[in-house]
C-alpha cells in the first residue's frame, strides 16, 4: 500500500475513464494530491522490467472529526476481488488513527455495485442531494458510517 505520486496519475486516468461517466481530469487529481487534508491510497501491481501499475486508488479527506471518501475506482480487470474492501477497510481504520468519528461519501444513485459495496462495509444511507449530478441530473446517495475502535493496530500511519 501507498500513496499516489504525480507519475502514476497516467495508469490512474485510464482506471478513471473506464470507471466513471464523468471521470476526474488530470487537474482534479493534482489538485487533489495538492490539498493539505487529502490522503490517497493506491495498491500496485509487480510488473516485470516496468514500473509497478496501480490497479486501484482511494481518495479520503480529513476534515477535523469526520472523514470523506471522494474517489474510489478499481481497475476493470481486478474487480470482484475484494480490493476496493481491503481500500476502505485500511483507509477507515487510518482515519480512525486520525481521531475521524465518522465517515461520509456521495455515491450516484445508479451506482448499484457501489452502494451494495458500501452497504456491505457497514455504510448507511442518510440523504439525497437531488440532481446532484449535472450531466445526467442523478441523485448522490449520501451514506454515513461510524468511524469505530476496529482493530487497527496492524497498519502503519
Ligand atoms: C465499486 C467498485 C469500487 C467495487 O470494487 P471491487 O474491488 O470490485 O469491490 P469488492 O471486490 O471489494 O466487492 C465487495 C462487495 O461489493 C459488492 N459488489 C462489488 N461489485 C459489485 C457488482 N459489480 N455487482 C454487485 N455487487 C458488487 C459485493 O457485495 C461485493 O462482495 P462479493 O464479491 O462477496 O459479492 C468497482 O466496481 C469500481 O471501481 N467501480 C467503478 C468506480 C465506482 O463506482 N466507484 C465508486 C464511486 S462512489
Amino acid at each position: 500500500m501507498s500513496s499516489l505520486s504525480e507519475t502514476d496519475i497516467d495508469t490512474v486516468l485510464d482506471i478513471e475513464a473506464a470507471s466513471f461517466p464523468s471521470p476526474w481530469s488530470r487537474a482534479s487529481f493534482e489538485g487533489e494530491l495538492a490539498e493539505k487534508t487529502s490522503r490517497s491510497l493506491v495498491i500496485k501491481k509487480k510488473q516485470q522490467e516496468k514500473q509497478d501499475r496501480v490497479i486501484a486508488y482511494l481518495f479520503f479527506r480529513l476534515l477535523e472529526d469526520e472523514m470523506y471518501i471522494m474517489n474510489l475506482a478499481v481497475d476493470p480487470v481486478y474487480r470482484r476481488c475484494g480490493v476496493a474492501t481491503f481500500l476502505l477497510e485500511y483507509s477507515l481504520k487510518l482515519a480512525r488513527r486520525y481521531s475521524s468519528k465518522k465517515a461520509f461519501l456521495d455515491v450516484r444513485a445508479s451506482n448499484d455495485s457501489a452502494i451494495k459495496l458500501y452497504k456491505k462495509m457497514g455504510f448507511c444511507e442518510v440523504g439525497r442531494r437531488q440532481r446532484y449530478y449535472l450531466e445526467t441530473r442523478e441523485d448522490a446517495v449520501v451514506m454515513v458510517k461510524e468511524v469505530t475502535r476496529a482493530a487497527d493496530q496492524d497498519i502503519q500511519v
